[in-house]
């Protein structure tokens, strides 16, 4: 136990440096952590010592403010204040793990940390401009789709910069995605036809469940308010837009719910960030899954990905930037198959630098 405390510590200490420019105040709360054990030891309430992560912990004390962000502790978090305190929040901090430990031990024994990040949708419109002018109205296939959030992306709004404003025709959305996008960056003139959407994921969130939908946004960190807000708005959204978010495994399941797709209108598999978390193997499965439905109908498949982390998928030949986010276009068109690298993207949709410019890149 004692061998785990030290290594948790640890743990927090690496974190606290890591996170020192990106996440000042969990930077500041982490180097604390790890000088306390009486603290520390609240992650050891996961079985699974692979799952005991800072973020977890960090997540998990997150919640705790959401459910009451009375507590004193709130006047520290910009997500739950606009102008937050910036004297030392670790005696404050303390107290609060310690008087709410019976309650954040029992969701770090029984939460994974979840995201569901809706500024990708400014990654795949464009993409997705591009195929509803070839095949129509589409039907969407989101394979980790978390609480399928990105599967709503006909009801944001988008300001790309330079340039142009996209709003669904209802008018400005609640949720606004600003994203810097290259010239090279074909923006559609409108939003495309969304024929039919549907998700999967093996541990799909219900946002019509108050605690799930708030885990998600303790998933966020505070230090972050611009993805907090659009969390919220996104989770409002979804409330007044029922999904179809399917329980199921990404390879077991793809191909049939892919059949269902193209059912209704052009089927186009989606993945952002959820590749990595399969083996190679697995994602080798995953493409011939895909591969076999290809076979049989047209497809499209668009995935921001990572080739560091997910080095079997077609990213075209030895891709620049491994470690970035990859936008890459893959369609099956009367069996064959092609793979266009489209764009290095920021990974929560930041910005996009679209591929085939002579302009230098964003990135
Ligand atoms: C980092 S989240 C990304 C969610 C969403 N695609 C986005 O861009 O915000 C990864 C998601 O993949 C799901 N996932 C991981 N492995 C999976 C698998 N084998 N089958 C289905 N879903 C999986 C997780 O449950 C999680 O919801």
């Amino acid at each position: 136990m004692s061998e785990d405390l030290d290594g948790l510590q640890a743990l927090f200490a690496d974190f606290g440096q890591d996170m020192t420019n990106t996440a000042p105040l969990y930077a500041w709360l982490a180097r604390s952590v790890a000088q306390d054990p009486e603290v520390a030891g609240l992650l050891l309430a996961n079985d699974n010592a692979e799952l005991r992560v800072c973020a977890l912990f960090f997540a998990a004390v997150h919640n705790e403010i959401l459910i009451d962000p009375s507590v004193p502790i709130a006047s520290y978090y910009r997500s739950v204040t606009a102008k937050p305190r910036d004297d030392d929040p670790w005696p404050t901090f303390r107290e609060f793990c310690l008087e709410r430990s019976t309650s954040i031990r029992r969701t770090i024994a029984t939460r994974t940390t979840q995201t569901n990040e809706i500024g990708r949708c400014a990654l795949f419109l464009p993409a997705l401009g591009i195929v509803a002018d070839e095949v129509g109205p589409l039907s969407l296939l989101d394979v980790g789709t978390s609480a399928g959030l990105n599967l709503n992306l006909d009801r944001y709004s988008y300001r790309y910069q330079p340039g142009s404003d996209l709003d669904p025709s209802a008018g400005v959305s609640a949720a606004v995605l600003p994203c810097e996008a290259n010239a090279a960056t074909p923006i559609p003139p409108a939003l495309p036809t969304i024929a039919a959407r549907r998700g999967l994921d093996q541990s799909p969130v219900d946002v019509r469940d108050p605690a799930q939908a708030r885990w998600l946004q303790a998933c966020v960190w505070p230090e972050k308010p611009e993805r907090f807000t659009r969390l919220a708005a996104a989770l409002e959204i979804s409330r007044g837009h029922p999904l179809a978010v399917f329980a199921g495994d990404a390879i077991a399941d793809v191909a049939a719910q892919a059949r269902e797709a193209a059912s209704e209108g052009h089927p186009v598999v989606l993945n952002s960030w959820v590749l990595n978390y399969l083996s190679g193997a697995q994602r080798n499965a995953y493409l011939e899954q895909l591969d076999l439905v290809g076979a049989e109908l047209d497809l499209t498949w668009l995935f921001a990905e990572s080739p560091k982390l997910a080095p079997e998928l077609p990213f075209g030949s030895d891709p620049d930037k491994p470690e970035a986010t990859h936008l890459v276009l893959v369609c099956w068109r009367s069996s064959v198959r092609s793979v266009e690298p489209l764009a290095i993207c920021h990974p929560h949709g930041a910005w996009i630098s679209w591929r085939g410019s002579s302009e230098s890149p964003i990135a």
